[in-house]
């Protein structure tokens, strides 16, 4: 097997006004996020709004530097990286948004658009191109004739299919799909996880999946990251994961999830409260003002993300849980 994207300590600071006279805050959008991907696996990344996920994403994916850390996609140190490397890169690593929309162009054929990737990266002939479009275009589900048609033509559903076709064209080793089918209906969710899956197996691409909803990667994730206020609290195998999470956030996260047959014996955790000002974060934990569990030494003292049974743990407490 062989590890495709490699994150060290990857940490992303914004430096924002915070009004007239007052000088700047920085927001510790991401801090200090690890993990190894494998090539055709996927890793999930989880945690409420405003966690860092899409400053995750944007880091993965180059569109922003990091602020320290480090980030190697296929062998290739990225910060190192020469102009001709950077280039490659670009094309190895490739997103999926939320909004299809706003990636496509209103005014371009689909087909075009599609079409476009080949045209800038490859030598292929016209025809050549076409016909890998043509190709793709049957892969995600799309008929012939849609080839000539705009994006207003298609619904949400379809239009998602398009944006992941777009972005598979290049054969990347790595694909970053942030909140891919959040927008979708719940009917047509399904739908669309199933085909990513269909095509992560068939190009034996990378994922990184990154969703607000624990139940939404269920089916998709080989590991989950959970974050809360840009840091990993818990990271690890999916099925222990779920089976015993051992952060008490992720246990609030499962507890929030609905499931067909809810467990009696499991203790039901509420998240309360809000999530904390990522300009002012709490001492000690993060998570600590939340947490039913909490001791003075949460509220003291920042607890590492250590190893712990499968995973690692940011939790002081994890053992309590095993
Ligand atoms: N360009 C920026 N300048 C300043 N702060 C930013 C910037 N981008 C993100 N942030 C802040 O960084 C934190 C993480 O934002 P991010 O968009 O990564 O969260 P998220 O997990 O993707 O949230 P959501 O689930 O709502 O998409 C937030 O507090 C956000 O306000
Ligand atoms: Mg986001």
């Amino acid at each position: 097997m062989s590890v495709v994207l490699t994150a060290n300590n990857l940490t992303r600071h914004y430096s924002v006004s915070r009004g007239l006279f007052k000088g700047s805050a920085v927001v510790q959008a991401l801090n200090g996020v690890s993990f190894e991907l494998q090539a055709g696996k996927t890793l999930a990344v989880v945690g409420e709004s405003g966690c860092g996920k899409s400053t995750l994403a944007r880091a993965l994916t180059l569109i922003e530097q990091p602020s320290a850390g480090s980030l190697q996609i296929d062998g290739v140190e990225v910060a190192g990286a020469s102009k001709a490397e950077r280039k490659q890169l670009r094309r190895d690593v490739q997103m999926v948004f939320q909004s299809p929309y706003a990636s496509l162009n209103p005014r371009q054929k689909i087909g075009d658009q599609l079409a476009e990737p080949l045209l800038i990266n490859t030598s292929l002939s016209k025809a050549e191109r076409r016909e890998r479009v043509q190709k793709m275009m049957e892969q995600v589900g799309l008929r012939p004739e849609h080839y000539q048609r705009y994006p207003h033509m298609f619904s949400g559903g379809q239009r998602q299919r398009i944006a992941l076709a777009r972005a598979m064209m290049l054969q990347p080793k790595v694909l970053v799909a942030d909140e891919p089918t959040s927008a979708l209906d719940v009917s047509i969710q399904a739908q669309v996880l199933n085909l990513f899956m269909d095509l992560q197996q068939q190009f034996n691409t990378a994922y990184v999946f990154i969703s607000h909803n624990l139940a939404v990667v269920r089916h998709v994730a080989d590991d989950v990251l959970v974050m809360y206020l840009g840091r990993p609290a818990e990271i690890g195998p999916k099925d222990d994961l779920y089976a015993k999470p051992l952060h008490p956030y992720t246990q609030a996260l499962l507890s929030a999830t609905p499931t067909l047959r809810p467990d009696p014996e499991k203790p039901k955790l509420r998240i309360v409260g809000e999530l904390p000002n990522p300009l002012n974060p709490p001492s000690g934990c993060a998570f600590h003002k939340r947490c039913p569990y909490a001791t003075e030494r949460c509220a003291g003292e920042v607890p590492p993300l250590r190893a712990v049974d499968t995973r690692q743990v940011a939790c002081h407490y994890a053992e309590q849980f095993l």
